[in-house]
C-alpha cells in the first residue's frame, strides 16, 4: 500500500498494519457536533448503535483544540476524536483523501492548523461566477481545510449584492456598458455585463459554505473602490458622477463623508450583516486616492469640526465611523493595510496585502493581522512564461513561490506571532473570465497555501510534498475542479 497522502500534510501520521475493509455502507455512530462533517461522507455510511457501529466519532472535551481530530484505522474499525464541529469536519476532510476503491490503510493521524485564518479572496466585481461554480470551489476549499472565504462584492465596476432599502445599487450599480478588451486594455470590448446575487442566493451560499467549515467575509469596498456605489447614487460621492466604471485601475471616486452617505452606508451594513452570520465584515479601505476630498467642501467641513489635520487622516475617522455601526451591528472590521496609515481601531483586522513590514507593523500596534502579500500571494499573477499563459494583471507566482512562503521569518518577535491569524490567497477577477480560468488560477497555488496555512513547516517542506500535490489535483478533478498545467 502506498504512502499516505493527506494535503494539508497533518501533524503526524504513523502507519499501522493491516487494514479496514468492510463493505459499505459502514455503520457510523457520531455525536450531533459531527452531523455537518458526517453528510459529506454521503452513501459510504449509515447510521448504527455504538455497538455495532464500525466508525465511531467521539467528542472530547481536551486534547484536540478547537479544530485538531485524532483519525484512528485499524482492521477493526475507524476512531474520530475532536472536540469541535469543526475539528470532525478536518477529520473527513482527510479521511475523504484516504478513500478509494480499496481498502483502508492502518493509521493513527494527529492533526492541528499552524494557523487560524486560511483563506482565499474571490472578487465577483470585475467578473462574477455563478453561485454553483463558486459552491465547487467552496468543495475545493473545504477538502483542503480552508476556513475563510473573503468575498469581495463590490468595486468600481459592480456591485454584485442586493440592497433591499437601496434597489439601485444593483438596477443600475451591477451593470456596466463595456469591459476592457482582452488583449488591448485600454480599449473597451463593446459588449454590456452585469450580474449580482439576491439576498436569498447569498444567504444559500452562505449557509453552503457554512456547512462545510467556512465562514465568508463580505468585502464592501470604502471609501474608495466605490465607483459602481456611486453611478447609482451619486448623491453620495465628493465629486461628480460618474458611470460604472468600464476600465480597471484605481477610481479616483470617493463616498462623501456627509451624515447622509454614512447613513446609507449604515443601511447598507446592516442588510450585510443580517446575512452573513459569521463574525466578520471587510470595509475594504484600499487605494483610496483623496483628491475628491481635498477639494470636497463636506470633507473640509468634517475635518475642522473633528480636529482631523488632512484628507489622509479624514480616511481614519471615516473607518472609525464605519467600525462603530460594525461594533454595534456584533461584527468585526477587517481592512487593507491601508487602514494603518490612518489610524483604524484596535479591534480592525488587518489584510497585509502590500508586503509583509506592514503586517509586523499592524501585529506591534496590536492589531490582529491576516498576511496576503502580492509577493506570495496574488493569485491573479501569472503562473508560468508571460508568452505561454493567459494574460494576467501581471507579476510572477508561480508555485514554487508559494510552497516556499514562510509567514513568520525570524524577524517576528513572539509576541507579534501572537497577532498572526494566518494567510490568504487572493483571486481579482480582472483578467479571469470564467470559472474554469479561477481553478486553473487557483489550484495548484492554493494547494500549496493551504499547506503554508495548516501545516507546520517541517512536515510541509519534508517527505511526499509533490505526491501529496498530485493526489490532491486527481481528488480536485472528481470533484469537477480543473487546475492549472504548465504549457509545453
Ligand atoms: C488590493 O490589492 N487593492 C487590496
Amino acid at each position: 500500500m502506498g504512502e499516505i497522502l493527506i494535503l494539508p500534510a497533518p501533524v503526524s501520521v504513523e502507519r499501522g498494519t493491516g487494514v479496514f475493509d468492510a463493505p459499505h455502507p459502514w455503520g457510523l455512530h457520531a455525536p450531533e457536533a459531527a452531523v455537518d462533517a458526517i453528510a459529506l461522507l454521503g452513501d459510504r455510511v449509515r447510521p448504527a448503535a455504538q455497538a455495532e457501529a464500525q466508525v465511531i466519532f467521539e467528542c472530547v472535551a481536551e486534547g484536540h483544540g478547537p479544530e485538531g481530530y485524532a483519525l484512528s484505522i485499524e482492521s477493526a474499525g475507524v476512531r474520530v476524536e475532536a472536540e469541535t464541529r469543526e475539528g470532525f469536519l478536518h477529520a473527513v476532510a482527510s479521511l475523504r483523501q484516504l478513500l478509494g476503491d480499496g481498502p483502508l490503510p492502518a493509521v493513527r493521524i494527529q492533526d492541528a492548523p499552524r494557523f487560524r485564518w486560511r483563506g482565499l479572496h474571490v472578487d465577483v466585481a470585475r467578473h462574477a461566477f455563478a453561485l454553483p461554480d463558486l459552491m465547487r470551489f467552496v468543495d475545493a476549499m473545504a477538502l483542503q481545510k480552508f476556513n475563510r472565504l473573503h468575498w469581495h462584492l463590490t468595486d468600481d465596476q459592480g456591485w454584485r449584492i442586493e440592497i433591499k432599502r437601496w434597489p439601485k445599487l444593483t438596477s443600475i450599480g451591477s451593470k456596466r456598458a463595456e469591459s476592457p478588451k482582452r488583449g488591448a486594455r485600454d480599449e473597451g470590448d463593446g459588449v454590456p455585463y452585469e450580474a449580482h446575487y439576491t439576498q436569498a442566493e447569498v444567504r444559500a451560499f452562505v449557509a453552503y459554505a457554512a456547512a462545510r467549515g467556512i465562514t465568508v467575509v463580505p468585502e464592501i469596498d470604502m471609501p474608495g473602490h466605490a465607483q459602481a456605489a456611486l453611478s447609482a447614487y451619486p448623491e453620495f460621492g465628493s465629486g461628480a458622477p460618474a458611470e460604472v466604471w468600464t476600465r480597471w485601475g484605481i477610481s479616483k471616486r470617493l463616498f462623501s463623508v456627509r451624515e447622509e452617505t454614512l447613513a446609507f452606508l449604515d443601511d447598507v451594513l446592516a442588510e450585510v450583516a443580517a446575512l452573513f452570520p459569521g463574525p466578520y465584515i471587510h470595509l475594504g479601505g484600499d487605494e483610496a486616492p483623496t483628491a475628491e476630498w481635498e477639494v470636497c467642501p463636506a470633507a473640509a467641513e468634517r475635518m475642522q469640526a473633528e480636529g482631523v489635520d488632512d484628507a489622509r487622516a479624514l480616511q481614519g475617522w471615516f473607518h472609525r465611523r464605519m467600525a462603530t455601526t460594525l461594533a454595534r451591528l456584533g461584527k468585526r472590521p477587517v481592512a487593507w493595510d491601508e487602514v494603518l496609515e490612518c489610524g483604524a481601531p484596535p479591534e480592525t483586522i488587518v489584510m497585509a496585502w502590500r508586503d509583509a513590514a506592514h503586517a509586523q507593523t499592524a501585529a506591534r500596534a496590536g492589531h490582529d493581522v491576516v498576511l496576503c502579500p502580492m509577493t506570495h500571494c496574488y493569485f491573479d499573477h501569472y503562473q508560468g512564461p508571460v508568452a505561454s499563459e493567459p494574460e494576467a494583471i501581471g507579476g510572477y507566482t508561480d508555485l514554487a513561490k508559494v510552497r516556499a512562503y514562510e509567514p513568520l521569518d525570524a524577524s517576528w518577535s513572539p509576541a507579534e506571532a501572537e497577532h498572526l491569524l494566518g494567510v490568504q490567497g487572493n483571486l481579482w477577477s480582472e483578467y479571469i473570465h470564467d470559472a474554469e480560468h479561477l481553478e486553473t488560477m487557483a489550484w495548484p497555488r492554493g494547494s500549496a497555501l493551504a499547506e503554508v496555512a495548516w501545516s507546520s513547516t517541517a512536515a510541509r517542506t519534508e517527505g511526499h510534498a509533490d505526491a501529496r500535490l498530485t493526489h490532491m489535483l486527481t481528488l480536485l478533478a472528481s470533484l469537477g475542479v480543473t487546475h492549472w498545467r504548465p504549457s509545453s
